[in-house]
């Protein structure tokens, strides 16, 4: 039997997060421009899934961060220095030497730590137009609805992008990890 690589509660947040978010993300690009080329009923069902899949996301996140051990996402200095200069190296074809890493390559541990910031806060302006009044003081620290509207758009953006680059690599990199992400072991 391989080595444990990822314990239950992650895999179970990750399988669980890849249908939620993926739902999240498209019902919004789709309630800020209906068309049907996302194949949502109407105005009405796709408020439902989003307002749905927003609740699902808060909790999911709110035990990832209380229960996730983050000296292994977060970069230290060494995945700033030499850990990044291998890796560019590596991944720019300059050596076709792949180096080894303790668990996650530098760019892994930069886009899990991007989203352990951007998830929450992206979900937290929603709550702010989900909840205009609550929030009221809030909305205006933030430059009004339309500036609070314009930032979960931009985050929606960048979610998707970096999403599609992570989906890329864990499909391209490594069978074992790729294997490791739905046994547990690699
Ligand atoms: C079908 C699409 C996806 C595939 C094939 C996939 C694949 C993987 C793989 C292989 C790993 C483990 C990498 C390793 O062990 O080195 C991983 C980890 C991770 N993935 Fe995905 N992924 C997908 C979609 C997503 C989406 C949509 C998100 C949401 C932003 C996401 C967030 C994460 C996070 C946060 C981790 C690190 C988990 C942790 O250790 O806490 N993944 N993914």
């Amino acid at each position: 039997m391989g080595k444990l690589r990822h314990p239950l509660p992650v895999r179970l947040f990750h399988w669980l997060l890849v249908p939620t978010l993926a739902l999240e993300v498209a019902t919004g690009f789709y309630l800020t421009n209906p068309s049907q080329w996302w194949g949502f009923r109407n105005m009405r069902s796709a408020k439902k899934i989003h307002f749905t899949a927003a609740y699902l996301l808060t909790a999911l996140f709110t035990a990832y961060l209380y229960g996730r051990d983050k000296t292994e996402i977060v970069p230290e200095r060494k995945d700033l220095g030499p850990r990044l200069k291998k890796f560019v190296a590596y991944e720019f074809f300059l050596t076709p030497k792949k180096p080894k890493f303790p668990k996650y390559n530098p760019g892994q541990k930069f886009l899990y730590t991007l989203w352990l910031v951007l998830i929450p806060y992206t979900l937290l302006l929603g709550w702010f137009l989900y909840f205009p009044r609550f929030f009221a003081p809030w909305i205006r620290l933030f430059g009004g609805l339309n500036s609070v509207r314009r930032m979960i758009y931009l985050s929606g953006v960048l979610l998707t992008a970096s999403i599609a680059g992570h989906v890329y690599f864990g499909l391209t990199s490594s069978t074992a990890f790729l294997k490791s992400i739905f046994t547990g072991r690699t």
